[in-house]
C-alpha cells in the first residue's frame, strides 16, 4: 500500500470527524486532486464508498443537545451500555456532527433538552435550522432510522418542545422510527429517570430484532470488569516542571470551556467592586446587587436583556476536604491526557497539565449530586463486600428511588458520598469520569453600560434550603458571588443575548415589564439606559411618558422591594408608569397578574393604540408565574373587550408569535 493510498484508506475511516481528520491538508489536496474530485462532492463520495464496502465506522449514531450537561450525560450513558453490548458507537453534540452526512446515516438516537420557553440548545440551533430549510424534500432521510429521548420539566408551558418538533421534523423528511420516543419529566419523583430506565429497556428490545448479533444477555461477567478510563493521569513532581511551565497553569483559566451560546474569544475577566445586600440582613431571604469591573483594556459590549453568563468556583474549602480524603495537596500538577484505549471519541476539555485545586475549585461540578455512574465506578475500588453492594445497588435502576432518596433530594455532594463509602479508593482518572464538569449560571444583567462602560452588574438571589433530613443547602454560583472578595478574585464570565430583544435604543417604545422578585433584574438594566436617553435625546414628557410600565410584585414592602427608591424617584418623574404588588402586606393576596386586571382599561388602551409596536415582557420564576401572568394578560383584555374571550386570546398568541410578547424564565 503506497502512502497516498493509505491516507486515503485513513481518510474513509475516519470521515464521520468530517474534515477534521488525523492527516494535513495537503494530503487531502493531494488525495482529492487524484481522484479528481472537489471538497463539495468529497462527502457524498464517501458516502458511497463506504456503503459500498460497508465501511461505516458505527452501527448507531447518538446525537445530543444540552444547554446545561444533562442530555449530554444521558446520551453518553446510552453509549456506554451500547458500547457494553458491542455496538460501534459515534456521540456527537448535534451542532458538532456534519449534518449533510445525516441522510447516508442507518440509525440515530437523539437526546435533546429544551430550553428558554420551549427553544432549543445552544448546541442544536444550527442542526435545527438546517433541518427546518423549507425545500428539503419529503424523502430527504428517507434511509434514516430514528428514535428521541427527551429532557424537560412539565412546569414549563413548552413541555418537551424540542423533543417533540425534531420527532415531527424528523418524520416529515421522511426518517422511519425504529423505537417509540421517551420524554423525561424533571418533575417526576426520580426525575429523568422516571422514564429513562424503562425506554432504555424497550431500547434494547428493539435493538435485539435489529442487531440480532449484539450481546444482549449475560453481561453480568462484562460489567464485572472495570471499564477503560477516558483519561489518564499523571502526578507531576515539583522538580519535573519548569518554571515557564509553571506560567503556563497560571493562565489555565484561559481554557475553561466556552458556556453555551458564548463566544470563546469573549471570555470577560472582571472583579466584583460593590456587593449590596438589598434585603434586610435579618430577613430569611437574601438578594444582592453584585456589581462587576472588567479589565480596564476590555472592549467588552452589553445592552439591556443581555444575559452575563458567569463561571462559579467551589468553596476552598470543599477543595481541600476531597483532596485530602484522596491523599492530594492541592497544589500538585498533573497531566491530563487521553486515553487512547477507551472505546469512546469525546473531547478532552482539562488543560494538560493542571493543579489539583484548578480542577477542583473550577472544572469539576463537586459542590452537587454526582451522577449514578459515579457509583458504578466506586464499586470498583472496594474490598468492602457491603459497600460494594451498596455502589452497585445505588447505580442500578432497580436502585434509583435510593439514589434520589440519598444523593438528590439530600444534594450530597462526592467528598460527603467518598466520606460515607470510606472504604473507596477511587483513583483520580475514574473520579474525573464519574463527575460533570462545572456548569456555568447565567443571570440577567441590571445595569446599562451607558452608565459606566467597564462595568456590569446583576442581581441575585441566594439560594438557600433545607433538604427533607434538614440538611443546610446554599447555591454554588449565588454563594460564591456572596463571599467573594472585594476587588480581589477574578471573575470568569461571559456575555450572550438573552430571549428578550428589548428596544433599548428608542424609549419612545411602550413596553410592559412584569417581574416580580429577581425578575426586576433586566429590566432594571432597561430603566436604567432609558433613563439615560431620555436625557441624552433630550425627549419631552409628551415623548417619554406612558411608555415605560412596570410590574413589580414580591412579600413585603419593606423587605424585597428591591431598587425601590430609584423606581419611585423615575415614577415621580412620568419617565416609568409603577405598579406594585405586595403578596403579605395584606389579608387578600395581590400578585402582579391581578394588577393586570385590576388596571384592565389601562393596560388595554396600551395594547389596542400601539399593537405593531408594543413590547410585553415577563421575567421571574419558571414555576407558575409565566402562565399566570399570561391568563392575566388574557383576562384584562377580555374585560377590556367586554367579554370576548376568544379575540383576548387571539391577540396574545399573536403577540407571542411575533415575540412582540416573551417569557425569560428559570
Ligand atoms: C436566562 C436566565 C437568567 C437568570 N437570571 C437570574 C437573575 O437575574 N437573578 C438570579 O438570582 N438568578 C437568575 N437566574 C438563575 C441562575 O442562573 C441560577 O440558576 C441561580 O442563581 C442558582 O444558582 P446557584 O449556583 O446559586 O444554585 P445551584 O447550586 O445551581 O442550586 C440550584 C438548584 O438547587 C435546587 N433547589 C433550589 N431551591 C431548592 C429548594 N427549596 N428545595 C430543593 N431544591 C432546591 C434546585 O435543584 C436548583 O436547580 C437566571 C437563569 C437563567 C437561565
Ligand atoms: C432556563 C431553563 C428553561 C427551560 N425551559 C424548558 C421548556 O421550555 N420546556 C421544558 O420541557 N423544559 C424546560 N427546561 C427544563 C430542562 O429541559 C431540563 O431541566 C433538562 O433536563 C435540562 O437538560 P440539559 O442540561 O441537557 O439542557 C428548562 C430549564 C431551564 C434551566
Amino acid at each position: 500500500m503506497n502512502c497516498l493510498e493509505r491516507v486515503f484508506i485513513e481518510l474513509i475511516i475516519n470521515s464521520d470527524q468530517h474534515t477534521k481528520l488525523i492527516i494535513d491538508q495537503n494530503q487531502l489536496s493531494t488525495c482529492l486532486r487524484y481522484l479528481g474530485l472537489s471538497f463539495q462532492n468529497f462527502n457524498h463520495f464517501l458516502a458511497n464508498i463506504k456503503a459500498f464496502y460497508n465501511m461505516s465506522s458505527h452501527d448507531i449514531l447518538i446525537l445530543y443537545a444540552s444547554q446545561t450537561g444533562t442530555a449530554k450525560y444521558v446520551a453518553e450513558e446510552l453509549e456506554r451500555q451500547l458500547i457494553l453490548r458491542e455496538f460501534k458507537t459515534l456521540l456527537q453534540s448535534m451542532d458538532d456532527y456534519a449534518i449533510t452526512n445525516l441522510p447516508e446515516e442507518n440509525y440515530v438516537i437523539f437526546v435533546v433538552s429544551t430550553t428558554g420557553q420551549g427553544e432549543p440548545p445552544s448546541n442544536m440551533i444550527n442542526f435545527w435550522q438546517f433541518l427546518l430549510i423549507k425545500d428539503l424534500p419529503n424523502d430527504a432521510l428517507e434511509d434514516v432510522k430514528f428514535t428521541v429521548f427527551g429532557l424537560g420539566d412539565s412546569n414549563y408551558q413548552q413541555f418537551n418542545s424540542m423533543a417533540r418538533k425534531l420527532y415531527q421534523r424528523m418524520l416529515q423528511l421522511g426518517a422511519k422510527i425504529f423505537h417509540e420516543r421517551g420524554l423525561g419529566d424533571d418533575q417526576h419523583p426520580f426525575g429523568y429517570d422516571g422514564e429513562l430506565d424503562s425506554w432504555t429497556e424497550k431500547l434494547f428490545e428493539s435493538l435485539k430484532n435489529i442487531f440480532p448479533n449484539k450481546q444482549y444477555e449475560n453481561l453480568e461477567e462484562k460489567i464485572k470488569q472495570k471499564p477503560q478510563p477516558r483519561y489518564q493521569i499523571e502526578l507531576i513532581k515539583e522538580n519535573m516542571y519548569e518554571e515557564q511551565a509553571q506560567q503556563k497553569i497560571q493562565e489555565n483559566y484561559k481554557l475553561i470551556p466556552t458556556p453555551q451560546g458564548c463566544k470563546k474569544n469573549q471570555m470577560i475577566v472582571s472583579r466584583v467592586v460593590e456587593n449590596e445586600l438589598l434585603t434586610p440582613a435579618d430577613y430569611d431571604r437574601e438578594t444582592r446587587k453584585i456589581e462587576f469591573e472588567f479589565d480596564s483594556n476590555d472592549q467588552t459590549s452589553y445592552n439591556p436583556g443581555d444575559i452575563l453568563v458567569i463561571h462559579p468556583e467551589n468553596s476552598h474549602q470543599l477543595c481541600k476536604d476531597l483532596a485530602d480524603h484522596l491523599n492530594l495537596s492541592l497544589s500538585q500538577i498533573v497531566r491530563i491526557t487521553k486515553n487512547e484505549k477507551s472505546l469512546q471519541q469525546f473531547k478532552n476539555p482539562f488543560p494538560e497539565y493542571i493543579t489539583i485545586e484548578q480542577l477542583f475549585k473550577q472544572w469539576l461540578s463537586i459542590s452537587t449530586p454526582p451522577t449514578r455512574y459515579l457509583f458504578k465506578l466506586m464499586s470498583y475500588f472496594t474490598n468492602d463486600e457491603l459497600h460494594n453492594e451498596k455502589l452497585i445497588e445505588i447505580s442500578s435502576k432497580e436502585g434509583k428511588e435510593e439514589y434520589y432518596n440519598y444523593v438528590v433530594k439530600e444534594k450530597r455532594n462526592v467528598f460527603e458520598i467518598l466520606f460515607d463509602f470510606g472504604t473507596v479508593q477511587i483513583p483520580l482518572e475514574y473520579l474525573i469520569e464519574g463527575l460533570s464538569l462545572q456548569k456555568p449560571r447565567e443571570y440577567s444583567i441590571s445595569s446599562s453600560q451607558l452608565s459606566n462602560k467597564n462595568r456590569v452588574s446583576i442581581t441575585i438571589g441566594l439560594v438557600k434550603y433545607q433538604t427533607p433530613f434538614k440538611r443546610s443547602i446554599v447555591g454554588v454560583c449565588s454563594q460564591y458571588l456572596k463571599q467573594i472578595e472585594l476587588k480581589q478574585q477574578k471573575v470568569i464570565a461571559w456575555i450572550k443575548k438573552g430571549t428578550m430583544e428589548m428596544p433599548f435604543n428608542d424609549p419612545t417604545i411602550p413596553v410592559i415589564l412584569v417581574g416580580p422578585g429577581t425578575g426586576i433584574a433586566p429590566f432594571m438594566s432597561l430603566v436604567e439606559q432609558r433613563n439615560i436617553l431620555i436625557e441624552r435625546q433630550q425627549l419631552t414628557q409628551e415623548q417619554y411618558s406612558n411608555k415605560t410600565f412596570i410590574l413589580f410584585g414580591c412579600r413585603y414592602k419593606q423587605k424585597e422591594f428591591y431598587y425601590q427608591k430609584f423606581l419611585e424617584e423615575l415614577h415621580e418623574l412620568n419617565r416609568i408608569n409603577l405598579f406594585t404588588a405586595f403578596s403579605r402586606d395584606f389579608d387578600s393576596k395581590v400578585y402582579v397578574q391581578h394588577l393586570l386586571t385590576k388596571h384592565y382599561e389601562v393596560f388595554g388602551d396600551l395594547i389596542a393604540n400601539n399593537f405593531e409596536k408594543i413590547k410585553i415582557f415577563v421575567c421571574g420564576t419558571a414555576k407558575y408565574m409565566p402562565k399566570q401572568v399570561e391568563e392575566g394578560f388574557v383576562e384584562l383584555l377580555t374585560k377590556y373587550l367586554e367579554g370576548d374571550s376568544e379575540k383576548a386570546k387571539a391577540i396574545i398568541q399573536n403577540l407571542i408569535k411575533k415575540r412582540q410578547y416573551v417569557v425569560e424564565a428559570w
